[in-house]
């Protein structure tokens, strides 16, 4: 499949390394995923990240319709909402799932999905589209994270937990077996969360307190 990375910040580029992981794994001559470059709407076209041509912002985009998958490389999980909205219905929106990743196969996936290395999707769990989740996080069994939710790295949801729509997961940061989290929340990093959170809050700390 031929694929474009809007973003060529940090994330896209770590993105670009996971692609290069799968194809690595891929049997046969074919590329699973051939990137033709970055979208990107401040770095000059032509220029190289990593190797990889920077094609030029969402005018290009528009004339790859219907041509290329798009994988969406911005950390911001409002922006990752509104290209998916914006794109949806002209483009593919693959799951990019590390090799090391594991999914169970009782877990249900939306599109847009980014699962980066060593993540663990566990039994019936369930991930929304345009959901991140960086290195080495974890969604317990039957837990729930609604659409467009940002995990960083080393993060551990588990079971039956829920984790509203936009929100943020900082480094290292924990909620508890079935404990619900309000939707465009925003836990800071190491905070865990014992508690649940009914209204949209900032999370620090353990036991995480309400900072705002
Ligand atoms: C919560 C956060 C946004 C605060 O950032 P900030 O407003 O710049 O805060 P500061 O660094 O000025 O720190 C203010 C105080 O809070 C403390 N603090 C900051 N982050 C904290 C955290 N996550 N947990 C506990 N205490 C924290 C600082 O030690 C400092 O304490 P002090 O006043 O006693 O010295 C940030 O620290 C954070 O956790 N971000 C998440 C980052 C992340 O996970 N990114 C993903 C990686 S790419």
């Amino acid at each position: 499949m031929d694929v474009v990375i809007f973003g060529a910040g940090g994330l896209g580029r770590e993105i670009y390394d996971t692609l290069l992981t799968i194809n690595a794994g891929t049997a046969g001559s074919t590329a699973r995923f051939n990137l033709l470059g970055f979208i990107d709407e401040v770095k000059t076209p032509g220029v190289l990240v990593n190797g990889v041509p920077v094609l030029g912002g969402a005018d290009v985009l528009a004339s790859l319709r219907g041509r290329v998958g798009v994988i969406l490389g911005i950390a911001d999980a409002a922006v990752r909402k509104k290209l998916h909205q914006h794109y949806r219905a002209d483009f593919a929106f693959p799951n990019i799932i590390h090799p090391s990743a594991f999914v169970s196969g009782f877990a249900t996936l939306g599109e847009a999905i980014l699962l980066q290395s060593s993540c663990i999707v566990a039994a019936n769990a369930r991930i929304g589209d345009g959901v991140m989740m960086n290195a080495h996080s974890g969604v317990g069994h039957d837990a729930e994270v609604e659409d467009y939710c940002s995990i960083m790295s080393y993060c551990d949801l588990a079971g039956g937990s829920k984790l509203g729509t936009l929100s943020f997961v900082g480094t290292g940061a924990k909620v508890i077996p079935s404990t619900s989290i309000a939707a465009e929340s925003y836990l800071c990093a190491g905070a865990v969360v014992f508690k649940s959170v009914v209204e949209k809050s900032k999370l620090m700390g353990n036991p995480a307190k309400i900072i705002g």
